[in-house]
């Protein structure tokens, strides 16, 4: 194994994923505060999310991608502890969570904003956003947990 190679990935690896854990966090930092000021930030309140989530994605996929390549330069899965692969599970998961509720709550959230719709309309997506990026984030930390403690 190239030893260049293992450390460059381990480092965007780390970089990645510190990206991808912060970014959620702060993305949704003060969103029922900013929903509260009135309907004018709405809308406004949830593209920002949207944004955010561009970000989020990349970061995710750059964690997953540079995982999977120091799978490869350490020598395959077969080599790998058991709680790296379980971790790598795991963030399939996250994906698998964001991809059908946390995101289509997003959209459905922006959609009833657009139309008009007000805060109180919104909640039943409001919760649910807030419970699957609630469940999401206890997996992401799980796996952080499971990369970094070497207990099987
Ligand atoms: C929530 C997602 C993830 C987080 C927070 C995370 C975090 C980390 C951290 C902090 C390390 C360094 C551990 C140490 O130096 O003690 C690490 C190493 C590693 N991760 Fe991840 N990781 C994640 C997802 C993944 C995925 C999806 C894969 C594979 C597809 C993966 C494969 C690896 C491998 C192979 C190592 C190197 C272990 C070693 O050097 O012994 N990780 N991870």
């Amino acid at each position: 194994m190239e030893t260049w190679l293992y450390f460059g990935l381990r480092l965007v690896h780390i970089l990645a994923m510190a990206v991808w854990i912060g970014a959620t966090v702060i993305a949704p930092y003060g969103f029922r505060r900013t929903l509260a000021l009135g309907p004018e930030h709405t809308l406004p309140a949830v593209d920002r999310l949207l944004a955010a989530t561009t970000l989020i994605i990349v970061a995710g996929f750059t964690t997953f991608l540079s995982g999977a390549a120091l799978i490869y330069v350490m020598g395959g899965v077969s080599v790998m502890p058991t709680r790296i692969l379980v971790g790598a599970g795991l963030t399939l998961g996250i994906y698998l969570i964001g991809g059908t509720i946390s995101r289509p709550a997003m959209t459905k959230m922006r959609a009833h904003f657009a139309g008009g719709g007000d805060v109180a309309g919104a909640m039943p997506f409001i919760r649910t956003f807030e419970i699957s990026i609630n469940v999401e984030m206890a997996l992401r930390l799980a796996v952080l947990v499971l990369m970094v403690v070497k207990v099987f």
